[in-house]
């Protein structure tokens, strides 16, 4: 039985095994390994997760079974939107999903932002499980990008809002 809480440093090793994990099995077949093995050094390294855990207006989760972290996600406030919020990051592990974990997770991250108006995200548009995911939770396409995530990743994503409050 999974919880979600809110992640520590500890549970970073394990976390960063997970996005891995995860990123191999979901975006190999989509960016090839080697891009994803590249992309996943570079964001998801421990450092680069303790920046995450060490940040203002934003909340970083794990589920955990006491044994394993099944899942993880992180969410902050827009730094250009003053009321919007970026979910960033929403993760769980193969072997465990579609048993409730991201619905739990997502439904802890969507009550830390008493001030935003709205939750933005970026979504591989291939990525059909995580689109139907996020309808799933009430959010609608509004844009495109073709740098998901940082300046010139080269990674096109589709972005979708849904309304807060
Ligand atoms: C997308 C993801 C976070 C969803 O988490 P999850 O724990 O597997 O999903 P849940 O069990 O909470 O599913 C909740 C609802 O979302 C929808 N959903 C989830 N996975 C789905 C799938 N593969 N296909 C269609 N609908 C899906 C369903 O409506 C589901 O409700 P139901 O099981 O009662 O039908 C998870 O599958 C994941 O980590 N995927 C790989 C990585 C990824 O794509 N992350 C998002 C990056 S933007």
């Amino acid at each position: 039985m999974f919880f979600v809480r809110t992640a520590s440093e500890r549970d970073l090793a394990k976390v960063s095994a997970l996005l891995g994990e995860t990123w191999h099995a979901t975006y190999d077949a989509l960016y090839g390994a080697d891009k994803v093995a590249e992309l996943t050094a570079k964001w998801h390294s421990v450092p680069a997760l303790k920046a995450r855990i060490a940040r203002k207006n934003a909340e970083f989760v794990v589920a955990d079974n006491g044994k394993d972290i099944g899942g993880m996600g992180f969410a902050a406030m827009s730094e250009t939107h003053k009321k919007g919020a970026i979910l960033h990051q929403l993760y769980v592990l193969p072997k465990f999903q579609r048993q409730g974990i991201g619905r739990e997770m997502f439904a802890e991250l969507e009550t830390c932002f008493p001030d935003a108006e709205f939750m933005q995200l970026e979504v591989e548009p291939e990525n059909r499980a995580a689109v139907a995911f996020y309808e799933a939770h009430g959010f609608v396409k509004i844009g495109e990008t073709a740098n998901c995530g940082d300046g010139q990743s080269g990674i096109p994503a589709i972005i979708m809002e849904k309304p807060l409050g």
